[in-house]
């Protein structure tokens, strides 16, 4: 996908990290969706708002897969689909104003061609996808190390790793030691950094969509924990790593 697009769409990512960072000094309007843990807040719908008309404005074909606003199903991954998820970490955001993102990841007939993820507070951009590399803001990331699953550290989500689903405490145990920022899109910053070698959680396809382009783009593979292709549909159990990592824990 051309670098003219990637170039429009970084504008505005930039611009809605303006506006989440003009908003975070306020006071939020926080409202409860699923459980008392699963808030949604004014910034989120504005931010969403906000990109989706940017698309529409240019794009008025493409389909658009989003968080909130009942924006969250569509029949199939045919076409161009955005995926966006206007703040991802939004209990962080809640919390400590920091350790959240901006994503959006734009798919061809399921294919994944350009990923974003803005850490809003840190000013950083993680962008790019096939042909066109990975970039922090404009410097290009070298990949990191193709480490094995004992070599390095794992992010896991907090309720699946103390509940041991699938028995991920073992992949903890055997290797370095784990970690959870509460953040998928920062998850997956780390594995773009090196600092994390996989990430195990159960997530939307507004999660894992924009991080999923860059990873791939270093080698990295993913799926759902029970081995099959990513759904791009519901909830799922979820694992990316590094293809050595990946193959070792996945028995691939
Ligand atoms: C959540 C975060 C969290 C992950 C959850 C996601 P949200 O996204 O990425 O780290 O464990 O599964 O739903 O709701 O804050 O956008
Ligand atoms: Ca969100
Ligand atoms: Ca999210």
């Amino acid at each position: 996908m051309s670098n003219a697009l990637a170039q429009t769409i970084k504008a505005w990512v930039y611009e809605a990290g303006e506006l989440v960072l003009k908003r975070k000094e306020s006071q939020l309007q926080i409202s409860i969706k699923s459980s008392r843990s699963d808030l949604v807040s004014n910034v989120d719908y504005e931010i969403q708002r906000f990109l989706i008309a940017k698309i529409e404005s240019k794009f008025s074909k493409d389909k658009i897969l989003a968080e909130e606003d009942k924006r969250n199903s569509l029949a199939d991954m045919s076409g161009r689909v955005w995926l966006i998820d206007p703040i991802d970490g939004t209990i962080n955001f809640v919390f400590q104003r920091e350790n959240f993102a901006i994503m959006i990841g734009v798919y061809e007939d399921g294919v994944g061609k350009l990923g974003f993820i803005y850490d809003v507070t840190r000013q950083k951009l993680y962008w790019g996808g096939p042909g066109i590399g990975v970039f922090c803001n404009e410097k290009k990331l070298r990949p990191p190390k193709n480490l094995g699953a004992k070599d390095g550290l794992w992010a896991v989500n907090a309720g699946m790793y103390a509940q041991n689903i699938e028995n991920i405490q073992i992949i903890g145990e055997n290797s370095m030691g784990v970690r959870m920022i509460g953040s998928a899109g920062l998850e997956f910053i780390s594995m773009l950094k090196g600092n994390t070698i996989g990430y195990i959680s159960n997530l939307y396809p507004w999660d894992y969509a924009p991080g999923m382009v860059l990873v791939q783009e270093f080698g990295f593979k993913g799926s759902g924990l029970d081995g099959l292709a990513l759904k791009f549909k519901d909830r799922q159990k979820f694992i990316v790593a590094t293809a050595c990592a990946y193959n070792e824990v996945m028995g691939s």
